[in-house]
């Protein structure tokens, strides 16, 4: 089924991809946040009924994990972060009608709805995995909590993506050389029963699905290869406290995977909605429900019922590394439970520096909040973020370019248009003169605004954006080839004609840029003296006559210098080495360094005598070898002058072996024996921190001095 073109009969619901609650936002996240913002405007400008909705990601080991490391509970954590988020998006223009968040009510009691519904219809089976496990934690090691390196790519990789590689999901037990993030020590696994979605049953439907879903081209080409592959059954369950509790019977001591109740948030945070403003101003199940079949039409997921079905007006804003999660997994659950599946899929690139990715944990990352306080209207950025490059391109942030983009559009071709026919019109009419809109002029906007049309429909930001743009450009051309300015005396009615044409082409810019440029447009729109909201106005106000009377403009964009540029580029340069000097000295810990905790000191004191009791002693290094199959254990063999000692030390990823024979330590000589990896220990290295920064002795004391 091909789908009509919008605007449409039905409402439409535009969504983003919901932040997890866990950091601060940056210029790539908002790269989805603006986007979506101004997709659902700029439908809305095409007279679709549109709801705009998100919520954030509350659940799920990227809030546990920082979440402990800030030693508060997930809940005080993510919820700081979601009013935080909620905050945020209004000061880059962004509203949603609807900003929930996955721990609240509707999408907890929604979620439990869909996974009973999935267990009713028998898509829900139950299977023994082994989980990776922390040996001296004594815990799972779901999701986040593990690291090692991705099976289909070889990539470093989370437990349940990889994230750094080939992007894809990655089932519970998959990934290799798993390392627990708790203890830094080599995950071993354990048997756990846990719950799976049987994907499978959904591989027929999901495959004349792809062929129907618009949006940008690698959401629809990326999971073709899954899908036409074979299908991998999604563990949809996990050993943790924090989530939404799996509503099946003798499974309380399991939690959905963050993944199952994140997408349904999309649902919840409509149907909240709905709630606030009433059925008929805007109903959820219109969008999600109406028309879809029945969800046990199993073994029937013939194609061509299906593709009759009314379908719902869905559209999804992400970025591309969650491409899988809305192609092939929230398809098949809002299946399922028998809901419309999307429409559209919209995945943006990534914005890079310096052509590598983000990084939260080492502030490698132009963040939301510094880009406001160097002062900057939020309408530039957004038009960056729209109109760089393609939607699905990665794109470098750079100051240079972002400079380049305000000056050269922004300030040159439509802020300029819109200041100097202002301007003329308002020191030589009083505003509008006399006139109507010449047949050239009329033919122009009518062009833009099918363009405008066509953009949207292609789901296309940057065409969008340049429609109004290029208008205003046409508008610059048009006033310099009259050049009203000779003619006022001449020929004052053509002059009149002239400047008129340009206040209506100025009008028609507003309305065109109001979903990009959503504060800019409607100071340009009060400039012409409208008294309404340019969001109120749609398509056809583009050629409705302005109302007349305006006095002198302000100009609406700034210049922004060359040593402005210089000043920040320095800035983000200091902030990439800092990072990247961090990156260097602890290249095994991404993500896990967020917060710098010092421990504080314990109250406990000891007394001098139990200090006593330890034998501490000056020792030399003289064998260093690694221990075959661990990750991190290091064999030495230290004298600790009355004989030599075999100990094992957690150095072997932090110190080059080979250098340490020679260097001084200071050894607990009196630790009861162990055995690590099956090596006998006897006796500990001190060293300090996460590091293994390894104790010396300042002066020259010989082996078997004793430390007091
Ligand atoms: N919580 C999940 C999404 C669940 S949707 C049911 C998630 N959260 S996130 O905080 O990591 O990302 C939020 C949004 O920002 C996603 O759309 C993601 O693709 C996008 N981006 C995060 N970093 C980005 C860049 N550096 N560049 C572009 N988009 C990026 O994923
Ligand atoms: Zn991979």
């Amino acid at each position: 089924m091909s789908h009509d073109d919008f605007p449409t009969e039905k409402p439409a619901v535009v969504t983003c991809g919901l932040p997890y609650a866990n950091g601060d936002l940056h210029i790539g996240h908002l790269r989805t946040y603006i986007s979506g913002d101004a997709y659902a405007r700029s439908l809305e400008k095409l007279g679709q009924e549109t709801a705009f909705v998100s919520g954030s990601d509350m659940h799920g080991t990227p809030v546990a994990v920082n979440a402990e490391k800030e030693g508060v509970s997930p809940e005080e954590f993510a919820l700081e972060h979601h009013e935080k988020y909620a905050e945020t998006f209004p000061r880059f223009g962004v509203e949603f009608d609807n900003y929930g968040h996955t721990h609240d009510e509707t999408n907890t009691e929604l979620t439990q709805e869909f996974v009973r519904s999935w267990i009713d219809e028998g898509h829900v089976f139950e299977k023994e995995i082994q989980v990776a496990w922390d040996p001296e934690a004594d815990t799972p090691l779901p999701d986040r909590f593990v690291e090692g390196t991705c099976p289909y790519c070889g990539a470093k990789a989370r437990g349940d993506e990889c994230d750094e590689g080939c992007q894809r999901h990655l089932e519970p037990g998959e990934i290799e050389d798993p390392v627990s993030t708790i203890t830094g020590n080599p995950a071993e696994y354990r048997t756990r029963e846990h719950e799976f979605l049987r994907l499978s049953d959904f591989q027929e439907y999901l495959e004349g699905f792809i062929d129907r879903l618009e949006g940008t081209s690698n959401a629809q080409n990326q999971p073709r290869e899954w899908i036409e592959g074979e299908l991998q059954d999604l563990c949809i369950t996990r050993d943790m406290d924090w989530g939404i509790d799996y509503p099946g019977e003798g499974k309380e001591d399991l939690v959905l995977y963050v993944w199952v109740d994140a997408p349904i948030e999309y649902v919840a945070s409509t149907k909240q909605y709905t709630e606030r403003v009433g059925e008929d101003v805007f109903d959820w199940e219109a969008v999600w429900k109406d028309g879809a079949p029945e969800a046990g039409a199993e073994g029937e997921t013939d194609d061509a019922t299906w593709a009759e079905a009314d379908t719902g007006e869905i559209v999804h804003v992400i970025g591309r590394d969650i491409i899988q999660h809305h192609t092939v997994f929230w398809p098949s659950m809002l299946r399922g439970a028998g809901y419309n599946e999307p429409r559209a899929v919209m995945a943006s690139g990534f914005v890079n520096l310096d052509g590598d990715a983000f990084s939260t944990s080492r502030n490698r990352a132009v963040w939301a909040d510094d880009y406001l306080d160097e002062g900057f209207h939020p309408d530039l950025v957004r038009y960056y973020l729209t109109t760089t490059g393609g939607f699905q391109q990665d794109v470098d942030f750079s100051w240079e370019k972002f400079q380049e983009r305000v000056n050269g559009e922004l300030v040159g071709t439509l802020g300029n248009f819109a200041y100097r026919s202002l301007l003329f019109a308002a020191r030589n009419y009083g505003g509008a003169p006399d006139a109507d809109t010449s047949a050239e002029v009329a033919e122009r906007i009518e062009e833009a605004v099918s363009e405008f049309e066509a953009a949207v429909n292609d789901y296309s930001l940057k065409n969008a954006g340049d429609a109004a743009v290029a208008l205003a450009g046409f508008g610059n051309e048009y006033i310099q080839r009259n050049e009203p300015w000779n003619l006022t005396d001449d020929d004052p009615e053509r002059a009149e004609q002239v400047i008129y044409d340009c206040v209506q082409i100025a009008k028609a810019v507003a309305v065109l840029s109001a979903p990009i440029l959503p504060d800019k447009a409607q100071r340009l729109w009060e400039q012409l003296g409208e008294e309404e909201s340019v969001h109120d106005a749609d398509l056809d106000a583009c050629l409705e006559s302005p109302p007349g009377d305006f006095g002198e403009p302000d100009e609406l964009f700034e210049q922004i210098e060359d040593e402005r540029v210089e000043e920040l580029n320095e800035k983000l340069q200091e902030r990439v080495e800092a990072a990247t000097e961090a990156a260097d000295e602890d290249d095994d810990s991404e993500e896990t360094d967020t917060v710098s905790d010092i421990e504080p000191v314990s109250d406990d004191r000891i007394s001098f005598e139990e200090f006593q009791d330890l034998d501490v002693r000056v020792g030399e290094i003289e064998v260093a070898e690694p221990i075959e199959g661990a990750d991190d254990l290091a064999r030495l063999e230290v004298d600790i002058g009355v004989e030599t000692r075999q100990i094992v030390a957690g150095i072997k990823q932090l110190h080059d072996l080979d250098e340490l024979p020679g260097t001084k330590v200071v050894v607990v000589a009196n630790l009861e024996q162990a055995e690590l990896f099956g090596v006998e220990s006897n006796g500990m290295v001190l060293a300090a921190g996460e590091d293994a920064d390894l104790l010396t002795t300042h002066g020259d004391s010989v082996p078997g001095t004793k430390v007091k």
